[in-house]
């Protein structure tokens, strides 16, 4: 329950922002309470007051009464069912987008200690477990309490010899079962870990799905695949099995409760205590008792399940490994000096430093080359301009204001990145050029096309043809073209470019490098790159290796 609270205030969950929809939910679960618990007890009027009595107009009005309030039972069931859904959903995007604008924002050091997979099912499936305990399996107990309270009044009223012994057993029934529900907890979180990485398995084999083919690495990957299904099986079926013996001791519960009436109100009835006819409404509580109970026992259960999901949201929620950004928001755009002054940084789970007081400093309009040897910290630059790592000491300015002081969203905008591990979002060709750039987008001339070295026509579809997740179905070079062609189109002060010709065939080079050149008058760029080609087009090199 603890976890849930601090859960709601991570959350910033207000529950008065839903309350009438709560209430509206209310009425309905009330007026289904009420009909449900009235319903089998009508039984016995016609039994006792209509058949038995001999009363055929008794009997007509008894039924005539037992089925309007069947009726409006099942439309209130249906009524608070329906709009408990419609809550369910809208708080469930309301939790799903606060958990995504966190994941959104994590930096490098959050994904050093986390699985794609494990967030994956945090976001899939450990969410909407909390939205159902939040919303139709907490109300459905609260109808539940209500319909128990209700059918306990109306049983004692009508024997209190049965009455007591029914709801006595239901009371040991709901202890055993909170018993199971520890198990199933702890096995919970097992089973948790195996899905969240069997999810992260899956997701490395689809995304490479093409360099495991090529590289000859089926064969291991299916058995290392069928080794964590064969475990997820495994910790489900020890799940599978506590649930099921929880169910068992439902169904125990319902037997033991029928021998009672029987039993009891066999002897009661012989002694002249009870009618037949309350003899068969006891039936019928017994049978009834059963379904809310056990829904009571199963959101017991489903809370100690749900403890797992919960603390995995509370960890992305109250992760402080994100890009952190200030409020400074000029009006006008960047004029693109950088700095980077006595710099020192090395990678959370790596002892190196791959900076040790480092000092660049770039001048409005200047395109700067980077070289060096692999691993020299190139990259490594890039990712500390974008702010997804820290430098332990030293700083970072743009136009002489530090780095940290910037909107995250204003910075975005003013510097244009293509990257060395060439991503391109998926989608139609003519859509993924504008797409997230559509207010500065400049229409694409023909010219610019031909000046990239990208033949449209070679596309299955042209600008129709469907670029696919991780761009498998377009070359390496094909990839970068279109890239630098999607940055270009949206133009900005300042561009980072890491190894942006390295697929590209040398006449395509030196055709992208002239056009770079002529785009990149009076801007602020830094080139990283091997290639020699590039490096003309820049005023400056510096050598990391010679530093
Ligand atoms: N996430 C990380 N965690 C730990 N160490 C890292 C991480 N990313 C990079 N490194 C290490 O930091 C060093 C610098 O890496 P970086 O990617 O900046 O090199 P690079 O100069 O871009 O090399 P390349 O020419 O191969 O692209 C390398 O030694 C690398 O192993
Ligand atoms: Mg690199």
């Amino acid at each position: 329950m603890t976890e849930l609270i601090g859960l709601k205030r991570e959350l910033n969950f207000s529950f008065k922002k839903y309350i009438f929809r709560y209430i509206k939910c209310f009425i309905f679960m009330l007026g289904y309470t009420i009909t449900s618990v009235i319903f089998p007890g009508l039984v016995s009027l016609v039994m006792d007051k209509g058949v038995m009595v001999g009363d055929y107009h008794s009997t007509i009005v008894y039924i005539s009464i037992f089925l309007i309030i069947g009726i409006m039972m099942t439309i209130f069931q249906y009524l608070e069912r329906l709009s408990f859904f419609k809550l369910s959903q809208d708080i469930l995007i309301y939790i799903k987008i606060i958990v995504f604008r966190k994941i959104m924002d994590t930096n490098l050091a959050f994904w050093n200690n986390h699985k794609i997979g494990d967030v994956m099912s945090v976001v899939e499936s450990d969410i909407s477990r909390i939205e159902s305990l939040l919303t139709t399996k907490l109300c459905d107990a609260i109808v539940n309490i209500f319909v128990i309270i209700g059918m306990s009044i109306f049983l004692i009223y009508l024997n209190i010899k049965i009455g007591g012994l029914l709801i006595l057993i239901a009371f040991i029934f709901v202890a055993i079962q909170r018993k199971l529900g520890i198990f199933i907890k702890n096995n919970m979180l097992i089973l948790r870990k195996s899905l969240g990485d069997n999810s992260s398995l899956l997701n490395e084999i689809l995304n490479n799905i093409q360099n495991i083919q090529i590289i000859g690495l089926v064969v291991p990957f299916i058995d290392k695949y069928k080794v964590s299904i064969d475990n997820i099986k495994d910790n489900n079926i020890k799940n599978t099995n506590i649930v099921s013996l929880s169910l068992g001791v439902s169904n125990l519960y319902v037997i033991i409760s029928m021998l009672i009436v029987l039993f009891v109100g066999s002897i009661e009835y012989f002694r002249g205590h009870l009618t037949i006819g309350i003899v068969l409404t006891f039936l019928l509580y017994a049978q009834r008792l059963y379904s809310p109970i056990s829904s009571i026992c199963n959101t017991f259960v489903s809370i100690k399940n749900i403890s797992p999901s919960i603390s995995k949201i509370l960890d992305i929620l109250k992760n402080e490994n994100i890009i952190y950004g200030g409020n400074y928001y000029p009006v006008t755009d960047i004029q693109g000096s950088l700095e980077l002054r006595a710099i020192s940084f090395k990678y959370q789970l790596n002892p190196d430093y791959v900076f040790k007081d480092f000092n660049l400093k770039i001048n409005s309009g200047e395109i700067i080359g980077i070289i060096g040897k692999n691993g020299s910290g190139k990259t490594t630059i890039i990712k500390l301009l974008a702010g997804l790592c820290v430098p332990e000491q030293g700083i970072i300015t743009i136009d002489g204001v530090d780095l940290k002081k910037y909107d995250l969203e204003y910075l975005r905008r003013q510097i244009g990145y293509v990257l060395q591990s060439n991503y391109l979002v998926s989608g139609k060709l003519k859509d993924i050029l504008r797409f997230g750039v559509e207010n500065e987008f400049i229409d694409i001339k023909d010219e610019m096309i031909k000046s990239f070295e990208l033949n449209i026509s070679k596309f299955s579809n042209g600008w129709e043809t469907y670029i696919n997740e991780k761009s498998m179905n377009i070359s390496g070079g094909e990839l970068q073209k279109i890239s630098l062609i999607r940055l270009f189109s949206s133009p900005k002060q300042m561009y980072i470019l890491d190894e942006p010709t390295s697929f590209m065939d040398n006449e395509s080079e030196k055709k992208v490098c002239s056009k770079m050149e002529e785009l990149l008058n009076n801007k602020t760029a830094i080139i990283i790159t091997h290639r020699p080609q590039i490096l003309h087009i820049c005023n400056r090199v510096i050598d990391l290796d010679a530093l």
